[in-house]
């Protein structure tokens, strides 16, 4: 029984957010909490083909049973799993006895949003985690209520965002795997302020979007066809901690001084670029990765502006591999800037 301990159980949305950091998002946690369905037995009201543990009555579990509608939901249900079903429609009523709902897990089903009726979703005026992960979604869902903390839609066909207006406490979002551009992206995050992660990678976007919340820590855009980045494009951030740009687009000329010299970020990803020479980064940076690009040289500046006793870089990674240095295009004052370095890959 200790798959127990993976249960939703004080704090679900933390819990379950740490997870997902953790697998990557990407519904790979499924492996954890499905087993319970082994250990449960049915609380009396449960649908007959799903599974609510005693140990656990407010979850319902409803994974993997070719389900082509949702099953009959009794009241007291909070937690909903319906992966690895065949679902493509939802019907306005479809929770009207669980208008508490607090998570809803559509991972792995046919859903398309012209069968998805009404505002089903903002009469749950309780939901914090929706997940709608691999459907056959092409725009995103809505409206949304705003209780609502965890949105995930990767792995769709999405082109088309709503806005997430008024969405107070929207902190986690996932759209990786979609068809977005840029221009689909700009406006629909405007106004959100506790939104702290959002991961934009393998979509279609070729320019860095406008109207990003400042609220930002996370962004990934890793995967798409971005080429330049403006000089003060990431200043209106007031944290940003994780910035992922790998296989995209960028050469050095579309990349400005100070672009990346960011003094919140903790980790910067560039790798699988054309790039020739490194960005200069803020001292305080701690994980550079630029491997498989085309650099030929680097100067000891992209890192220490100035170098002495209170003046050197906080880097610990730094991946150079797959470029076009040898341990002889290191300068010498490198080790110097570099003095908390663990860990510096060049061949
Ligand atoms: C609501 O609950 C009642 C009684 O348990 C049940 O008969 C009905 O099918 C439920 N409605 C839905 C939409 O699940
Ligand atoms: C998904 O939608 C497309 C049209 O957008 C359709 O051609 C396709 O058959 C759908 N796939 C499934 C599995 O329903
Ligand atoms: C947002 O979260 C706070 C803190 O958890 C909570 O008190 C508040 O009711 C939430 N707002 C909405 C609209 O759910
Ligand atoms: C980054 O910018 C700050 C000013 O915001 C500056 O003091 C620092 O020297 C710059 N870092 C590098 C490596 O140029």
């Amino acid at each position: 029984m200790k798959i127990l301990r993976y249960l939703p159980k004080m704090q679900p949305g933390v819990f379950a957010l740490l997870l997902a950091f953790i697998s990557g998002a990407s519904g790979q946690y499924y492996d954890y909490d499905s087993p319970l369905a082994i250990y449960g037995y049915s609380s009396p009201n449960c649908a007959p083909e799903c599974n609510c543990p005693q140990s656990y009555p407010t979850a319902m579990y409803c994974d993997e049973l070719k389900l082509k509608s949702l099953p009959m939901i009794p009241a007291g249900i909070k937690y909903l799993y319906l992966r690895n079903n065949q679902i493509d429609h939802i019907d306005e009523k479809a929770f009207e006895n669980v208008t508490d709902l607090q998570w809803l897990i559509l991972d792995y089903n046919l859903l398309e949003n012209s069968k998805i009726k009404g505002r089903v979703f903002s009469k749950l005026k309780q939901l914090k985690k929706l997940h709608i992960n691999h459907n056959n979604l092409t725009e995103s869902v809505g409206p949304l209520p705003k209780s609502l903390q965890d949105l995930q839609l990767t792995h769709n066909k999405i082109r088309k965002l709503g806005s997430f207006d008024g969405l107070v406490n929207l902190t986690f979002v996932n759209l990786q795997h979609n068809q977005l551009k840029e221009e689909d992206v700009s406006s629909a995050f405007k106004g959100l302020k506790s939104l702290e992660y959002l991961d934009l990678s393998f979509n279609q976007i070729s320019k860095l979007p406008s109207g990003l919340p400042a609220s930002l820590l996370t962004l990934y855009l890793d995967n798409n066809k971005i080429s330049s980045i403006p000089e003060e494009y990431f200043k209106r951030f007031n944290g940003l901690q994780y910035l992922r740009l790998s296989h995209n687009e960028l050469a050095d000329g579309g990349i400005q001084g100070n672009s990346f010299n960011i003094s919140s970020l903790l980790e910067l990803d560039l790798s699988y670029n054309k790039l020739k020479s490194v960005p200069t980064v803020n001292e305080n940076l701690e994980n550079y990765y630029l491997e498989v690009n085309e650099i030929e040289k680097f100067d000891v500046r992209s890192f220490c502006k100035i170098l002495g006793p209170l003046s050197y870089s906080k880097i610990k990674h730094l991946r150079l591999d797959g470029n076009r240095l040898t341990q002889s295009s290191v300068p010498a004052d490198m080790y110097d800037c570099l003095r908390m370095a663990i860990e510096i890959a060049i061949n």
